[in-house]
């Protein structure tokens, strides 16, 4: 074991705590960036004036019926930018546009007194569009060759050899949907100005560094004159990684322009309407199999729903193609990827960042396949598994792949598998109208951002004379337990018991150039920063400690040293080692490690109208030797819900008609759009952690965890897939949308839709 893998005998890391704020959240006490805003004295409130078209050219926009209203303070536009008018890093986003790219595009934002006054105020506004044509899907954007940005390939061997080899060639479609983050608390943003006109922003950010550089750019502004805090957020699944920095920009605009602290909260139906989702993509394929069943060869082509703008577009793809294989060996391979330019939000990150959407093609074809292979889909995955020795197509070499099989026999094994899918044929057979189904699939996911430079972290530790111990890192708290993981790793490195340690709120003016929160890297990184400090301050304590004897009690070591002027703070960093990656090529060993899982899922389904539920859902998942159990089996389950949701449930619908709302959002709140809930939980779910699974190389033994199981979902997806085939005649291979809503399965088992 590496030194930062060890774990000392008696150690915090893995006691299971529950998470720091636990407490606070459920108590209502814990304060978000809107909160602070609205304790904050002599607060204006921004107001976006959103375009009705999803398409257009502003041809005219006079702020002035605005100021007539009582309560309107200042109206936003492009003309009060002193630097750049751009909300983002690939400068293809003005944060003040000419030309409107979606439906509900902010092109003015209007601050008052009061919330209601900046809303009457931006309905005063006066704008005249041109409007234009817009292209809304996909499958429109490919037959107009609207794409944007990189269209990288991913190729080994000779694909058209493997077809050729193969002795069962099989071709397909699959277009499936995004997915709205729903976050509980939507985008936030509280901007005040200094004395000297230095700028402070409260963020609801997964990203303070950029938010903070972007900030800087609009307001035209050097960095150490823009600080951001993000105190914590309710959520950001991704999509706080790049789509808080204009509302940011907008605040800090604001707030330079009135010298007045400003507020920026969007509604949840602002929110859903602006801010961008997860990419749903478009995919083609032929697949080869040999007569055993095993992969040949695949030849792709995915193309992601960008949305108007890159903002992370590219990189999502990137990882779409990096999981396209999932766990399963293909020895000849070639996949073209491209982004889609749509009149929609700009998609952005989410929980796996492409690569469930990667893994949904391979699940896709497998489960097509498998009947027409006359193949039970459980073996037909099982015989494809990576082992030992295998390389991705990317060319990374496929380390632990025993640790796929070593979950997936456990999953069989607990979860009775083999008996249970013979007393569901049994049921099923006398059973015309409820259908159950049973599948399991597995999950490999690379853990490590793609672009090498992301992969390093900082963390500021800081011992004061009282031996108490206070914590800085560059990792932003979402609810996955960042925090609480890194109040542990601190108190293992000093050996102090966790409440001598306290955590500060993540802010740029204490650990500069970090990283997004994202890329489930959060305590991976940080944690080995945090380490880092703890062992410098240690090591400066040793002498003290050899003169004091080995029973002296920390608070004297350090008072002693203290006096003796021994620096009792350190600035922690760490970087991942050996990494590469190509994006043009797509090729390199991006990841530290891939972390695996293994679910197996039962449904039932009523025939009558495709309604369904889950019955049942054993998980065995890697988080190699866990920093806190309880945060990491509460990150199994939301996760691996959340991939229910996107997979079954929520089905984001735009107005693709020509009518006046062409473009629209339709399902821009709950009432519209279904998220899963408290009653779309398994009624019977048991989660274990994969045992003997310490990870050599990364902090104290443990993997990351936060987005890899949320695709352990496919196993409900290909459950539902096989409770269809039930009402199928036999050898039927079946073809179901995603999301796989009660009325997509309805249509799937007639067959498809009329
Ligand atoms: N868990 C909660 N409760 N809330 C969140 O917003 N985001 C997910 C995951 N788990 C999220 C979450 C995403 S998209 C990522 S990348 C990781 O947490 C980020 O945190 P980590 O790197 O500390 O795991
Ligand atoms: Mo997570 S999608 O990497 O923020």
């Amino acid at each position: 074991m590496s030194r930062l893998s060890e774990r000392p005998a008696t150690a915090e890391v893995g006691v299971a705590r529950p998470h720091e704020s636990a407490a606070l959240h459920v108590t209502g006490r814990a304060l978000y960036t809107d909160d602070v805003a609205l304790r904050t004295p002599r607060l204006l409130h921004a107001h976006p004036v959103c375009a009705p078209h999803a398409h257009a050219f502003v041809t005219r926009l006079d702020p002035k019926p605005a100021y007539d209203i009582d309560g309107v303070v200042r109206v936003l536009t492009a003309d009060d930018v002193p630097g750049v008018n751009d909300a983002g890093t690939k400068h293809d986003e003005p944060l003040f546009p000419t030309e409107v790219m979606f439906h509900g595009h902010a092109v003015a934002w209007v601050l008052g007194e009061s919330l209601e006054a900046a809303r009457v105020g931006a309905a005063a506004v006066e704008v005249d569009y041109e409007p234009l044509p817009a292209i809304l899907t996909v499958v429109e954007a490919i037959e107009e060759a609207s794409f944007q940005g990189m269209q990288p390939r991913l190729e080994r061997g000779d694909v058209a050899a493997g077809l050729e080899r193969a002795a069962h060639v099989f071709t397909g479609e699959i277009d499936f949907a995004g997915q709205e983050h729903f976050y509980l608390e939507t985008h936030a943003s509280l901007a005040l100005v200094d004395d000297d006109g230095q700028v402070f922003v409260q963020s609801s950010t997964q990203h303070p560094t950029e938010t903070q550089e972007i900030v800087a750019h609009v307001l035209g502004l050097a960095s150490h004159q823009v600080t951001v805090q993000c105190l914590r957020m309710g959520g950001g699944f991704g999509g706080k990684e790049m789509q808080p920095h204009g509302f940011a920009a907008v605040a800090a605009l604001g707030a330079r322009l009135t010298g007045r602290p400003v507020r920026l909260r969007l509604t949840r139906q602002q929110d859903m309407t602006m801010s961008g989702k997860r990419h749903g993509f478009h995919a083609t394929w032929r697949v080869g199999f040999d007569d055993d069943g095993r992969l040949q060869a695949l030849e792709a082509t995915l193309t992601s729903d960008g949305g108007w703008s890159l903002d992370l577009s590219e990189p999502v793809l990137s990882r779409a193609l990096c999981h396209v294989d999932n766990a399963y060996w293909i020895p000849d391979i070639r996949v073209d990827g491209r982004v889609a330019r749509t009149h929609k939000t700009s998609q952005t990150a989410f929980r796996g960042f492409g690569g469930p959407q990667g893994m949904l093609v391979i699940e896709d074809v497998l489960g097509r396949c498998a009947p027409l292979l006359g193949l039970d889909p459980a073996e037909l995955r099982r015989r494809n598994f990576y082992a030992e020795g295998h390389t991705t197509p990317y060319g990374q070499e496929v380390r632990h792949a025993e640790r796929l099989t070593r979950a997936w026999d456990e999953v069989l094994t607990t979860s009775d598998f083999e008996a249970r899918r013979a007393e569901i044929a049994r049921a099923n057979a006398g059973s015309p109208h409820r259908k159950r189904g049973l599948a399991i699939t597995p999950v490999k996911f690379g853990i490590s951002f793609n672009f090498t430079s992301f992969n390093q972290a900082g963390a500021l530790v800081h011992v004061y004379k009282d031996g108490s111990v206070l914590i800085n890192h560059g990792g932003t708290e979402m609810g996955q337990g960042l925090h609480t993981k890194m109040l542990q790793v601190a108190a293992t490195a000093l050996g102090l018991p966790i409440e001598r340690v306290r955590l500060a709120p993540t802010r740029t003016d204490k650990v500069p150039n970090t990283s997004a929160t994202a890329a489930s890297s959060g305590a991976d990184l940080n944690g080995a920063a945090v380490k880092d400090a703890c062992d410098q301050i240690l090591a400066r304590l040793r002498p003290v400690r050899e003169v004091l004897g080995p029973t002296a009690l920390w608070d004297d070591v350090v008072r002693t040293a203290y006096f003796d002027r021994i620096q009792l703070w350190a600035a922690g960093f760490y970087k991942t080692d050996g990494l590469s990656w190509d994006a043009n090529a797509v090729q390199g060993s991006p990841f530290k490690y891939f972390a695996y899982g293994v679910a197996a899922a039962e449904v039932s389904v009523d025939g009558f109208t495709g309604a369904y539920q889950v019955d049942r859902v054993d998980i065995v998942h890697d988080v190699g030797d866990s920093l806190s159990p309880l945060v990491d089996i509460g990150q199994i389950e939301g996760g691996f819900l959340q991939g229910v949701g996107w997979l079954t449930l929520e089905d984001l619908r735009w107005d693709t008609s020509d009518g006046p709302g062409r473009g629209r959002l339709a399902t821009p709140s709950a009432s519209t759009y279904k998220l899963p809930s408290l009653s779309e939980l398994p009624a019977d779910f048991r989660v274990a952690l994969l045992e003997r699974a310490a990870e050599d190389g990364a902090v104290y033994g443990s993997k990351a965890v936060g987005e890899p199981p949320l695709m352990l979902a496919f196993a409900v997806r290909e459950a539902l897939r096989d409770a269809v085939a039930a009402f199928r005649p036999a050898g039927d291979s079946v073809e179901l949308d995603s999301p796989a809503t009660p009325e997509a399965v309805f249509w799937a088992i007639r067959g498809g839709r009329p």
